[in-house]
């Protein structure tokens, strides 16, 4: 068989943990999906920087968009963040060439999920994204498989790490917001704009892509009601947990007569509770389906090992010969009627 040949455009502290993992398990990962994994080449901002990581074997582009465009790369890893820009490019240019793309990338799939996804089909190469929803949680995967059966009546979580972080650690050592912020960004957690976090943004597009997925709907981050943690005070925290509460930045979606109704905003929890008990940058989903009931998936949120760990799990099965579409069900097939017309209704 031949070896799966991949390119990783950005080379931060998810692009330089999945280059680490492909190196300490690459045996592991030919003997589980059957194919060779081989990094051929690699792109970020500046060339010189000392990644911490050996790259020697690596072709390098400085135009990440290049990588598309190489005849010895079947699959990109988008490890660069960016909405729009040469993410965007980068990913269209790739799944234009029939190439299979595997991306972190949640702003970019909640703004242009739907498109690529038609893209990516048009062209008979797969786009996936495990690591851009709750970190590494294998929450996509279990929708898209596990539970794909089920009709789903709400999805809920707390899906952004470093806003969880935070709210536990000021809560734990009294620390001052701007400082257990920084110490969210010296991990590696938050965003490159961190106001993505502390705003709700990034776990509204979580949110987005997980409610698309779960209901069959196009993505539809314009409509999520958003709340960030920016105004959760020290004394909030203490006050709630006197009172038995923990503050926590809960996203849910539902599915009701009125149509997809999509929350991400800091609400109170009783402590004792599972949503309550989150440490750190633990992430916790929810999903409740009418055959099985409810499941809850816990797990890392961010940092290098459980991004890389949800990139390779969608590397490794397209080296199997995987294909499920982006959303589960083809992207033509995605809109606010299905759930209506698979009703009967
Ligand atoms: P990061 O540490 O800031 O790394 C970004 C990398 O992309 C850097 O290597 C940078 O190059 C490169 N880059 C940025 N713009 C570029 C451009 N225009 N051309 C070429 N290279 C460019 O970010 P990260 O934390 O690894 O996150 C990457 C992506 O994963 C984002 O979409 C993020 O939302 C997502 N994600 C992150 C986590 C996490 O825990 N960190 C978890 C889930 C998803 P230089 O190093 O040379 O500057
Ligand atoms: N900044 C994000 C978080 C990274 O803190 O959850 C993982 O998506």
């Amino acid at each position: 068989t031949q070896p799966l040949r991949i390119a990783i455009a950005g080379l931060g502290t998810v692009g330089t943990g999945i280059v680490r993992m492909v190196q300490t398990h690459g045996d592991k990962m030919l003997a589980r999906s059957g194919r060779e994994i081989r990094i051929v080449a690699v792109s970020a901002r500046s060339r010189g920087k000392d990644r911490g990581v050996k790259l020697d074997a690596f072709a390098w582009e400085d135009d990440p968009v290049a990588l598309a465009r190489r005849d010895d790369v079947d699959l990109i890893v988008e490890v660069m963040g960016g909405e729009d820009g040469p993410a965007k490019v980068l990913t269209e240019t790739a799944l234009a060439a029939g190439k299979h793309v595997v991306t972190a990338n949640k702003a970019m799939m909640a703004r242009h999920g739907q498109a690529l996804a038609e893209l990516a089909e048009a062209n008979d190469a797969a786009l996936r994204y495990e690591a851009a929803v709750a970190g590494g949680i294998p929450i996509m995967k279990a929708l898209t498989e596990g539970l794909a059966g089920n009709g789903i009546e709400r999805v809920m979580g707390v899906m952004n790490g470093t806003c969880n972080y935070i709210l536990t650690q000021m809560e734990e050592t009294g620390a001052d917001y701007e400082d257990v912020l920084a110490a969210a960004q010296q991990l590696g957690y938050a965003e490159a704009d961190p106001a993505f976090d502390v705003g709700g943004i990034d776990a509204a597009h979580k949110l987005a892509l997980l409610a698309a997925t779960a209901f069959g709907t196009r993505v539809d981050f314009d409509g999520v009601t958003i709340e960030g943690i920016e105004h959760i005070s020290l004394t909030d925290i203490t006050q709630a947990r006197e009172l038995g509460y923990k503050v926590k930045l809960l996203g849910v979606a539902r599915m009701s007569d009125e149509g997809l109704e999509q929350r991400m905003q800091p609400v109170l929890v009783p402590a004792r509770s599972s949503i309550g008990q989150l440490e750190g940058v633990t992430n916790l989903v929810v999903v409740e389906g009418d055959f099985v009931g409810r499941t809850v998936f816990t797990g890392p949120g961010a940092g290098e090992g459980p991004t890389a760990s949800a990139i390779m799990g969608d590397v490794m099965d397209i080296a199997r010969g995987l294909r499920i579409p982006a959303f589960g069900q083809p992207a033509h097939s995605l809109s606010a009627a299905n759930r209506a017309a698979s009703a009967g209704a």
